[in-house]
Parts: C-alpha cells; sequence; structure tokens
C-alpha cells in the first residue's frame, strides 16, 4: 500500500504545468515546481502561496533549482514537459532515480500512454497517465494504466483526482488518445485538412462548429489556445502511430510552428491576441 498523498511535485510548469500547480496548491497539496525556464516562476509562485495564505489554505509552494530537490520528497510527481517521447522517457528516468521508493509517477502526455514511456524506470507498477484538459474550462482528467500499474497506483491516482475536484474518466483499457482526446482528434484532424486544402478559412470552419454544437469556442480557437506546437506534436504522435500518410498534419500548421506563432501564448496562431 502507498503512502498517502501529502506532497506533489509537478516538473514542466508551462500551460498545463501551472493549472495543475494551482489547482493541487489550492487544494491544500504541499507542492514542488521544477522547470528548466525558472525567471517568471519565482513570482508565480510567490503568488501562489500569498493567494494559499490569505484563504487559509495549508501546504506550500516551491521552486526548486533540479529536478532531484523538487522530487526527492514527494507522493507524486506529475510531468508536464512538452510532448516529446524522449524527453518524456529521459524526465521519468531521472525521476525515478531521485524519488523516494513510494512514490507514484504520472504523465501528462496528451498522447503518450504510459505504457510507451514505462521502460525508462524501474517502478512500472507506480506508473500511469493523469491526462488533464484545461483544468478550469474543462475539470476531467483520462486516467490510464501502463502494463504493470498496480490497482494501488491507479486507486491513489483516482483518488488525487477527485480530491482536487476534477473528474476522473476511468480507461478500462489502453488507448492511443484516451477517451476525450480520441474524439476530439478526429474534429480537429478534418477541421485542419479543410483548411489546407482551402474548402474553408478558420472563422467559416469555427462559425459552423459553434452552431452546430451551441459552444462559444470553435476548433482553431481551441487548437490556439493549446498551442500550435503541442497540436502539432500530438498530430504528429498520432501519424507516427498509425503510419498512415492521410494522418500527416499539414506542412502549413508545421510552417507556422516554425515562425513561433504557437497561439495564444505567443499572441499569434490561427487568430490574433492582444494583451496577453
Ligand atoms: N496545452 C494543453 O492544452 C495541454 C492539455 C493537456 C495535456 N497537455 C500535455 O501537457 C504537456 C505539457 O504541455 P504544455 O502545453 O504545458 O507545454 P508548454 O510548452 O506550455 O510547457 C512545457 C514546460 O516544460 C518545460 N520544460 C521543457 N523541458 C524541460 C525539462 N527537461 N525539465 C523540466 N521542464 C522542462 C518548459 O520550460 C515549459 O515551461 C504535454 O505533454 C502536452 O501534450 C497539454
Amino acid at each position: 500500500m502507498v503512502n498517502k498523498i501529502n506532497i506533489v511535485a509537478i516538473v514542466g510548469a508551462g500551460t498545463m504545468g501551472q493549472q495543475i500547480i494551482e489547482r493541487t496548491a489550492m487544494s491544500g497539496y504541499s507542492v514542488r515546481v521544477y522547470d528548466t525556464v525558472r525567471d517568471f516562476l519565482e513570482k508565480y509562485v510567490r503568488r501562489m502561496n500569498r493567494k494559499k495564505k490569505m484563504k487559509g489554505i495549508s501546504g506550500e509552494v516551491t521552486l526548486h533549482n533540479t529536478l532531484g530537490e523538487a522530487v526527492k520528497d514527494a507522493d507524486l510527481i506529475i510531468e508536464a514537459v512538452p510532448e516529446k517521447l524522449e524527453l518524456k522517457k529521459e524526465i521519468f528516468s531521472q525521476i525515478d532515480k531521485a524519488a523516494p521508493s513510494h512514490a507514484i509517477l504520472a504523465t501528462n502526455s496528451s498522447s503518450f500512454p504510459v505504457s510507451r514511456i514505462e521502460d525508462a524506470v524501474d517502478r512500472k507498477e507506480k506508473v500511469l497517465n493523469i491526462h488533464f484538459y484545461n483544468i478550469y474550462a474543462l475539470p476531467m482528467a483520462d486516467i490510464m494504466k501502463g502494463t504493470e500499474t498496480s490497482d494501488d497506483t491507479f486507486e491513489k491516482g483516482v483518488h488525487f483526482v477527485q480530491s482536487i475536484d476534477i473528474t476522473p474518466i476511468i480507461l478500462k483499457k489502453e488507448s492511443f488518445g484516451f477517451v476525450f482526446n480520441r474524439m476530439w482528434r478526429a474534429v480537429k484532424k478534418d477541421c485542419l485538412k479543410m483548411w489546407a486544402e482551402g474548402v474553408a478559412d478558420i472563422k467559416t470552419i469555427d462559425k459552423a462548429w459553434k452552431i452546430f454544437t451551441h459552444m462559444g469556442i470553435g476548433p482553431f480557437e481551441i487548437m490556439d489556445n493549446v498551442g500550435l506546437d503541442i497540436t502539432y506534436d500530438v498530430e504528429m504522435s498520432y501519424y507516427k502511430e498509425s503510419g498512415d500518410p492521410r494522418d500527416k498534419p499539414p506542412q502549413a500548421l508545421k510552417d507556422m510552428v516554425d515562425r513561433e506563432d504557437l497561439g495564444r501564448k505567443t499572441g499569434k496562431g490561427f487568430y490574433k491576441y492582444y494583451n496577453n
């Protein structure tokens, strides 16, 4: 039986890492943070601790200089670095060496099953996918086992997700893209195709989606929010998985990534953003 989760380490504090940090910290956990870029994080962590203090919430958020220091006393470590398989494996291997033996390792990957990463660690029974979506707009998380994940690890993952007020989406078996991302991917792939083939422009496609679904946001706006680098990497991982040329993301999307038109985070993607 694994110890109770009190301390959570987040490795990679970008778009998703920061949302996970905030929700976890505000739910009363102590949170350790590690990212290779730290300047802007110092201010962020101070703000988070002020917010906790004002609301009388226990636990502290701390920023660390090394990955080893951040995970050394953690009970759960959530990896949220970019969607590159080799990088995730490298990070898992480093965490495995530095974290206490009881600690659970979760990946927030948008596409890779943890079974693709688990070879990098010895504690294969203590790894799982916990895939968050935009935490405030879409409070759910896919939870999926690797090939050797124990029931205890899985239950601890489910319990943690519930404890931060997120709905767990339980997978009964492995699925590339989990539950909702598989549905979303089917939509996204053809939206990108229609745009790249010149069938319709992004505003038209977004408009059709909004009218049909009654949603306030269209697929291209969602991709801008996610980040076009992440979107491209995720599409590439589906393509590598299937080997089907029809799954290859359009070159026009790659061109945007190369120009650093990454969506909301850089002020320009499919749309332009002011006051970022
Ligand atoms: N963006 C989304 O909406 C979304 C949603 C669900 C899941 N995800 C997944 O979450 C993960 C992170 O995505 P993101 O959008 O937050 O990416 P991001 O690019 O915004 O953030 C990644 C962070 O990782 C840091 N980083 C890079 N290399 C590192 C290393 N070696 N050690 C520590 N930190 C490192 C970067 O400095 C950056 O701050 C990806 O696997 C992605 O597929 C993203």
